[in-house]
């Protein structure tokens, strides 16, 4: 077999054997394939997509490239949930202790900041002392004891989509729905859960432009996990603005103590609750998803959510504390507002012009190897819909660094359309799959 072979059917839009996608996944997870090859092989996919049953295989392969973690040990159902990644979208550190509270085990593996979406791991270590490498010991106990842990992916839990995520990043190859849902679904499926709740998110700051796009990506997940014999249900959501105020690391952290204390954004809360009562009906804890939903309100007003975060944070290292001070979180040591050039109603703002701004003062890496400034990042003022006046304040910037502040202050500046006439409101919770 011949690596070139198989990029020019690819390529030509044909269709491969489970062999060949086996070759091409363990050949360049052991270094026998290099990444010019694979970079081509990933742009003909882009291009051409791949049939189910290459998706199938493709994840099957990313899969067993490496360990899978045996959670039996663990009485009880345990559900995960994954976001298909957007700006301001702090939601798996409200909706996991949320579950937890409501007595469902959630081993919570969570990525890094992608382009210009954030990552839950790097929110999490702008707490001062909070460790993501727990050992499989240290994860097992955790969830027995106290039913939630926060991970990141290891070097031995599916290894082949480590590589292939961060050639992808560089290649321009992200945005391929065979290669997003192979990607998730092989890491979620090595964690050994039995259920996952995903939250594909669909506009400008998502991954996934269109919703039939996104509709297609949730698909594709729920019927992998059907054909592995797990659980899948995905939210499609709304991704055309930011969610919540919040955007950055040490900021989403603060908006996410907020939402659990019952005090959070209308939106941020709404689909909290909703990906929670989800993982709660999943995890087999209530007979209906409205009592699910019930439970997992009642775990926010009640503060167990909140408890259960608090008790988490203190068990992986982190200062809980840091959750009610904030000033125990990481600053940003300058502000620069950005002010509304006329009056008018908030037609949209550009979730993707906001993430890369945030991520030019800091908040996320232009490079792997890069380290990001958890004190940086952007607050809005306002929301879509909303009415502002001529010289109000759209937004405010954090940072520490000034170097790119006027940058992306005009690139902030850029991504709020105000016009004379109210936008019509857009649905949050678009459509469910599975
Ligand atoms: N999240 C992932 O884990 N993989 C992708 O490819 C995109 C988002």
């Amino acid at each position: 077999m011949r690596t070139v072979d198989l990029i020019q059917r690819k390529r030509d839009g044909g269709e491969l054997t489970p062999e060949e996608i086996e070759f091409l996944v363990e050949g360049y997870t052991n270094g026998d394939i290099p990444d010019y090859q694979m970079s081509a092989f990933l742009m003909a996919v882009y291009f051409s997509g791949m049939t189910d049953r290459e998706v199938s295989r493709l994840t099957e392969c990313m899969l067993q490239s490496g360990d899978t973690v045996d959670l039996s040990a663990v009485p009880g159902v345990k559900v995960d949930k994954h976001s298909t990644g957007g700006v301001g979208d702090k939601t798996s550190l409200i909706v996991a202790p949320l579950a937890a509270a409501a007595g469902v085990i959630v081993p919570m593996m969570s990525g890094r900041a992608l382009g210009h979406t954030g990552g839950t791991l790097d929110k999490l270590e702008s707490i001062p002392g909070f460790r993501t490498d727990l050992s499989a010991e240290e994860v097992q106990r955790q969830l027995a004891d106290m039913g939630l842990c926060f991970i990141g992916q290891t070097d031995r839990l599916a290894p082949a989509d480590r590589k292939l995520y961060a050639l992808r990043d560089v290649t321009a190859t992200v945005e391929s729905i065979p290669l997003i849902s192979s990607s998730i679904m092989s890491k979620k499926l090595a964690e050994g859960v039995d259920a996952l709740v995903l939250d594909v998110k669909v506009g400008s700051g998502a991954f996934m432009k269109k919703q039939v796009d996104a509709r297609r990506l949730a698909q594709t997940m729920v019927g992998i996990g059907r054909r592995m014999d797990k659980k899948v249900q995905a939210l499609i959501t709304d991704m055309s603005q930011p969610l919540g105020y919040a955007v950055g690391n040490a900021l989403e952290v603060m908006e996410a103590s907020q939402t659990l204390q019952n005090a959070g954004p209308a939106d941020l809360t709404k689909l909290s609750i909703e990906l929670a009562a989800r993982m709660i009906y999943l995890g087999k804890k209530t007979a209906s998803l409205d009592d699910a939903r019930r439970a997992a309100e009642q775990a926010l007003v009640d503060g167990s959510g909140y408890r259960k975060l608090k008790q988490v944070v203190a068990a992986q290292g982190g200062n809980p504390q840091a959750l009610d001070k904030f000033e125990l979180l990481p600053n940003a040591t300058g502000m620069r507002e950005v002010a509304s050039p006329r009056g008018g109603y908030v037609t949209s703002i550009d979730a993707q012009d906001i993430g890369v701004a945030s991520n030019l003062i800091g908040a996320g890496r232009d490079r792997k190897e890069d380290a990001i400034d958890p004190a940086v990042g952007i607050i809005l003022e306002v929301k879509a819909g909303e009415k502002v006046d001529a010289g109000s304040v759209l937004c405010r910037l954090y940072y520490t660094k000034e170097d790119r502040v006027e940058e992306a202050a005009e690139m902030v500046e850029d991504a709020f359309r105000i016009s004379a006439q109210r936008p019509d409101e857009r649905e949050l919770i678009l459509e469910v799959v599975g």
